[in-house]
Order: structure tokens, then C-alpha cells, then sequence
């Protein structure tokens, strides 16, 4: 296994180390989280725990979920006792760039329902900045797309989200924009001029919302806090 691949691991299984049985999980989405995913429904299956329930931030993460047999109810139904995801950019802030994978607007809704959102991820995701080293990508509506991203052309270069050729549709049915920005002074504040843009349904700004990040390289697993 390629060293990332083994940090992405370390992060998700000292989370699965948090999760006490009886507890609900948000479930992320994306190659980390899938390991998080295993790893739950590994321990379920050798009763190292019991009564997990998860809370899925995408089709993709439910119908792998319901593979390795950890049921699944929605959000709003007990309480989460932790969100766990990835992210494709960390600050020292903690706050985050997510959505590479698309699934950005039930993440967000999973981790600001969740007690605890914790942040898993191999160190190559720590940036100073947001926009650094990723496009912002934001959720749209179908309707009007062309406009919206004329809006979004102040903030950055705007590219639709394409996948084999045609629009990229979300679980929610709706684009991707992916948005190249410079490197992002303010992300409160950048999240939300883009978020007044009419059509912009969500972004991949994370501000305020995580509590935590483990994130794991050549040293181990760090614990992150927002500062
Ligand atoms: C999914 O929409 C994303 O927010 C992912 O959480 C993010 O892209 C991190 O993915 P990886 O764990 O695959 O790097």
C-alpha cells in the first residue's frame, strides 16, 4: 500500500478508536473515509462493537455501508455523536476545503448535525491557505448554470465539473462548479459572497464547523484543534 493510502488509514482508524458502541456516525465521503467505513463495519462484524448506526453523506457511502452491514438512518433521528470525514484542504484554523468527491452539501449538512465533526486525513492536505493547493467547488443549480458562473467568474476562474464528457451531476441533482481561486485571506467571509450568489445552492468552504482533525503522517496520528 502506497504510503498516503497508509497515513489515510492510520487517521481513520484512530477515529473508529472514538466510536463507542451504541453510537451514531455521520459518515463521510471519499477514499479516506471509505477506510473509516471498513474499519466500522470490520469491528461490527467481530463484535468489537455493536449497535453502530451511520449517518451517510452520499449514495456511494450508504451503498458501501449497507455492503459491510452497518445500518443506516438519517439525520435529524437521533443525535450524531460524530461526524467523520476527509477534506481535500486543512488550515491551521481548521477550516476546510471539501467536495473533491462532490458530495459536499450533505457533508456539510452531516457534520453541522453531528456533536463532534472530526476531520480525518494524511498530512498532505495541511495547507495555510484555502484555494492553495485546490478548486473550491460548489454545488449549483442545473437551471440557469451558465449565469451562475458568470457570478462566480468575480471570485476565481469557474469550470463546470465534467464526467466523461457530459455535466457532472450531484446526488442532490444538481453541477459542480469547480472554482480557482487565489489563495483565500478570509474564508468566512469568502463563503459567504459566494454563497449570495442566486444558484450557488453550497460551497466547499468549511468554516467553524470542525472541532478536530486527526491527521496522519511519517510521525503518527497529530489531533489538530482549531486555533
Ligand atoms: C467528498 O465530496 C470530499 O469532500 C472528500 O471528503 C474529500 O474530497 C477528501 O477525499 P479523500 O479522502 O479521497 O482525499
Amino acid at each position: 500500500m502506497a504510503e498516503t493510502e497508509r497515513y489515510k488509514q492510520a487517521a481513520a482508524q484512530a477515529a473508529v478508536d472514538r466510536i463507542q458502541s451504541g453510537m451514531v456516525i455521520g459518515l463521510g465521503t471519499g477514499s479516506t473515509a471509505r477506510y473509516l467505513i471498513e474499519e466500522i463495519g470490520q469491528r461490527l462484524r467481530e463484535r468489537r462493537l455493536g449497535g453502530v448506526t451511520g449517518v451517510p453523506t452520499s449514495e456511494a457511502t450508504a451503498a458501501l455501508a449497507v455492503q459491510l452491514a452497518i445500518p443506516l438512518t438519517g439525520v435529524g433521528q437521533s443525535p450524531i455523536a460524530f461526524a467523520f470525514d476527509g477534506a481535500d484542504e486543512i488550515t491551521p484554523g481548521l477550516a476546510l476545503t471539501k467536495g473533491g468527491g462532490g458530495a459536499l452539501l450533505r457533508e456539510k449538512i452531516v457534520a453541522a448535525a453531528a456533536l463532534r465533526f472530526v476531520v480525518i486525513a494524511d498530512e498532505s492536505k495541511l495547507v495555510d491557505r484555502l484555494g492553495a493547493t485546490h478548486d473550491i467547488p460548489v454545488e449549483v443549480a442545473t437551471f440557469g448554470v451558465r449565469g451562475t458562473m458568470e457570478h462566480l467568474r468575480r471570485f476565481g476562474n469557474p469550470t463546470l465539473r465534467l464526467d466523461t464528457g457530459e455535466p457532472y451531476v450531484t446526488d442532490n441533482g444538481n453541477y459542480i462548479v469547480d472554482l480557482q481561486v487565489e489563495p483565500i485571506e478570509h474564508p468566512a467571509r469568502f463563503n459567504q459572497l459566494l454563497s449570495s450568489i442566486p444558484g450557488v445552492l453550497e460551497t466547499g468552504i468549511f468554516v467553524g464547523i470542525a472541532d478536530e482533525a486527526l491527521v496522519a503522517g511519517p510521525g503518527g496520528v497529530r489531533s489538530l484543534f482549531p486555533r
